[in-house]
């Protein structure tokens, strides 16, 4: 199959995938635990929401750690969910724009919204946001279910966002390290990899360094990192 067909059609599963998803078991879909199944979710919200609160905190630091700060800037948050992290984004982010392809993970972020500064947005391919248009881009646990054709494309297009001197945030899984194909989870949702150096060479090929490239879980980076990209500015 050509590229651009391939593309496509693992774009049209990919979108399938996530609005059952978001229909069936929204919060489940963003953390597989079974406190957040339909049926256990009413009593555990609390506790799904300070989850995404703990994740920003980290990733302040590792802003910091790099010279960067959220505080003030435009803050794209790509594959938002149910804004686990759009929202604890917006308390310090000036504003926050969440954009996924399930409306029902849409519905559930805009109920738990009550702040002025974050809007949640369908979005199949990122094309209304005109290039250089955030400060900061910000996308974990998203990208890694993206097949690898689509998702290097998608990165390349997160990075194009990005204005000069500002950073993007996102997690790939970069080593093949789980099975995939028999559990729960995984009929619910793909998981896929993609080589460290090809992600520097996307960096590359769209005017951005990487500053730190962080292990998620696991020391050894078996389970990915957060790539921290920074924009050149000439
Ligand atoms: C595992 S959830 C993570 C949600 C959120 N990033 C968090 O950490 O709470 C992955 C989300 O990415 C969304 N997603 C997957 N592919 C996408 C795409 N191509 N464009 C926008 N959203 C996408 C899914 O619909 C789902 O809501």
């Amino acid at each position: 199959m050509e590229g651009e067909d391939r593309v496509h059609k693992d774009f049209k599963k990919l979108k399938g995938d996530w609005q059952k998803i978001g229909r069936e078991r929204p919060y489940w879909g963003v953390l597989t635990n079974e406190l957040f199944l339909p049926e256990s979710i009413d009593g555990n919200i609390d506790k799904f929401y300070e989850r995404g609160r703990k994740v920003v905190e980290r990733l302040r630091e590792i802003a910091r750690e790099n010279d960067f700060a959220f505080e003030g800037k435009r803050v794209l948050d790509f594959g938002c969910g149910v804004g686990r992290l759009s929202l604890a984004m917006a308390r310090y982010a000036k504003d926050v724009v969440g954009v996924d392809i399930s409306e029902g993970m849409l519905k559930e972020a805009r109920k738990h919204c009550n702040h002025g500064n974050v809007e949640f947005m369908l979005s199949d391919n990122l094309e209304e946001f005109g290039t250089a248009s955030f400060d900061a881009i910000i996308s974990l646990i998203t990208l890694q279910h993206i097949r690898p054709l689509l998702m290097k494309e998608y990165i390349g297009r997160l990075l194009r966002l990005l204005k000069p001197g500002c950073y993007a945030f996102l997690d790939t899984r970069t080593e093949v390290a789980i099975a995939t194909g028999t559990d729960e989870t995984s009929r619910y949702m793909e998981v896929h990899f993609l080589p460290g150096d090809e992600v520097e060479e996307i960096g590359t090929a769209n005017d951005c360094v990487i500053r730190a490239a962080v292990p998620r879980g696991r020391k050894d980076g078996n389970m990915g990192f957060i790539f921290v990209f920074c924009k050149n500015t000439t």
